[in-house]
């Protein structure tokens, strides 16, 4: 693939082969090996919208692999404060730079960047549309921690409506012929025409607003934070905010590993993080590998 939008661009041969070279890039984002195979290259990091692990792992990976980065971390800092349009931002910063990754909060952003510019763009979070790179390192997750992706049982929980991450995850779980069970409120239930595609390809999700219906089987509670941002209205969010809080105590019998894309607020108690149920810091560690995997195969 040239440029990394959506996780719908993907076969699974795709994505086995961006999994297979990120445990080849492991060792170099722990630092045990030194790697120059991106020296001299330099990659564009246009984040419109607030970012922690992805803007920094992207760094991260860049620079473990020898290239540089530029860019801003909030729009506040560029341009766009004096009136220049993304069009021309981005036609420019493509002339400088080597690949551009860019978060927006508009969905389908970085389709149309990818229309502007000849060097290659990544999806970096569109709205509620794809966040691609975090589907491939939530895949990545799974595969190191619990093995063949394909006999897993996944439950997606919290904000499913607005929840990007969730959006990109349950396309390539389906790929893998996973299981999946969705787990919200009924505000925030996955979008029609998610459901309609993953019925189209013979998937059949459970639905359910109680959490308790999924901890028995789930291999994997894969959590998300109910968005404030995402809501036209701050009066529905005060009504679903705190919805599903996971503790030990909750998760005491269950045998499921607990994943998040992270940032959390109040989803998942900190009496979690210690224990052999908390994953999703190694899992925000293993966005530098598969970044690694992802700039290595595209930057020329
Ligand atoms: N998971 C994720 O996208 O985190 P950031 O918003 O901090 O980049």
């Amino acid at each position: 693939l040239k440029n990394i939008i959506s996780i719908k661009d993907f076969s699974k041969g795709d994505i086995e082969y961006i999994l297979k070279l990120a445990e080849e890039m492991e060792p170099i984002a722990r630092s045990q090996e030194k790697s120059s195979i991106l020296s001299g290259s330099i990659l564009g990091m246009l984040f419109y919208e607030a970012s922690t692990r992805t803007r920094l792992s992207f760094e991260t990976a860049m620079k473990r692999l020898g290239g540089s980065t530029v860019g801003f971390a909030e729009a506040g800092t560029s341009s766009a404060v004096k009136g220049e349009n993304l069009t021309d931002t981005v036609r420019i910063v493509g002339e400088y730079t080597d690949a551009i990754v860019i978060r927006h909060n508009m969905e389908g952003t970085a389709r149309y960047v990818s229309e502007m510019v000849d060097v290659p763009v990544i999806n970096a979070g569109d709205g509620a549309g794809q966040h691609p790179t975090q589907t491939l390192l939530d895949l990545y997750t799974m595969k190191r921690l619990l093995g063949d992706i394909e006999e897993l049982h996944v439950a997606l929980i919290g904000d499913l409506k607005y929840g990007r991450t969730v959006h990109s995850l349950s396309y390539a779980l389906a790929m893998f012929g996973a299981r999946m069970s969705f787990v919200s409120p009924p505000e925030l239930k996955m979008p029609k025409e998610v459901l309609h595609d993953l019925s189209a390809a013979g998937v059949n999700v459970q639905e359910t607003e109680d959490i308790r219906d999924v901890l028995n089987y789930a291999d994997v509670l894969y959590v998300t934070r109910i968005q404030k941002e995402r809501f036209p209205d701050p009066q529905e969010y005060l009504k679903i905010k705190g919805a599903y809080t996971i503790d030990s105590q909750l998760l005491k019998g269950s045998e499921a590993i607990v994943m998040h894309p992270l940032p959390r607020v109040d989803e998942i108690s900190h009496d979690v993080d210690n224990t052999p149920y908390g994953k999703y810091f190694q899992q925000a560690f293993y966005g530098v590998p598969v970044r690694m995997a992802l700039l290595k195969s595209i930057i020329r």
